[in-house]
């Protein structure tokens, strides 16, 4: 199967203009998995709750989810995106996972990252692994990478690939990744942006690194973009190299791991 990501720079607020331009990149590429990055359709530096209510949408009827839903059914395609859900009166930084037949699932960020706990409520669904015709595809979002954690417990969901939407602006995760792959014998898709949101009249501007990437079970990079290019990259995988966990005669990393001897893990931290 052939998995891809579209790194670009997403315009804030211009929802039609950054759905346009996904539209125009992906239009004749032949691949089975897409995956956009974090808040794709909005951009990112929310200034005021105002802001996110105007922007953020029901899952899966709004405008964002349509249009997914629409390139994915006419497109035979599955895509995983990142965008801002409005469920009620809360919101959450939320990603989808959108097949040809339609919705397949949600995931609401664990780890809220810097001004987000501002605006947005902590994830609620867990980490989620689908099921699909091109193999198990898990949820992550952006900062999630920070903690081990949640790539494991995906790969323990038995997520093949994991589509990761980001918009990075540490610099440590594109290093990171290729390790994160090869503890847990995964593919991961990393789908961040570029460009630079400067919206508070005395506060930092941001700038996003690129640098998307792909990474093999054994921690290969299979492709990585530059840090302030728009591209998509799309790379052949075969997911069932990642449903092999065996190091050696001896040793097998999911068999060999020892939860009873990790029960920090469980427990809060006391600080
Ligand atoms: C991030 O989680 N957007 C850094």
């Amino acid at each position: 199967m052939k998995a891809g990501f579209y790194q670009f720079a997403p315009s804030f607020g211009r929802k039609k203009e950054n759905l346009d331009k996904v539209l125009s990149a992906v239009n004749d590429v032949d691949l089975d998995l897409l995956v956009l990055p974090e808040f794709f359709a909005t951009g990112y530096q929310f200034i005021s709750v105002e802001e996110v209510a105007e922007l953020s949408e029901p899952v899966p009827k709004g405008y964002t989810t349509d249009f997914l839903s629409a390139l994915s059914s006419e497109k035979g395609i599955y895509i995983a995106a990142g965008l801002a859900e409005a469920m009620g009166d809360r919101f959450y930084n939320s990603a989808v996972l959108m097949g040809p037949g339609g919705l397949v699932g949600v995931y609401r960020k664990t780890h809220l990252f810097s001004e987000e706990k501002l605006y947005f409520t902590p994830g609620d669904t867990g980490f989620r692994a689908w099921d699909t015709d091109i193999g198990c595809i898990g949820l992550m979002i952006c900062f999630d990478w920070f903690f081990p954690e949640s790539m494991r417990s995906l790969a323990l969901l038995g997520a093949d690939i994991v589509a990761h939407p980001s918009n990075l602006v540490l610099p440590y995760c594109p290093q990171a990744m290729p390790v994160r792959c090869l503890e847990n014998r995964v593919y991961a898709v990393t789908a961040n942006r570029t460009g630079t949101e400067d919206r508070k009249e005395h506060g930092e501007p941001l700038t996003f690194i690129g640098q998307s990437l792909i990474v093999s079970p054994e921690g290969k990079v299979l492709t990585r973009a530059r840090e302030d290019e728009e591209v998509l990259s799309v790379v052949e995988l075969e997911p069932e190299k990642a449903r092999n966990k065996s190091l050696n005669m001896f040793n097998d990393i999911f068999k060999d791991r020892r939860p009873g001897s990790y029960g920090p893990l469980s427990k809060k931290t006391k600080k």
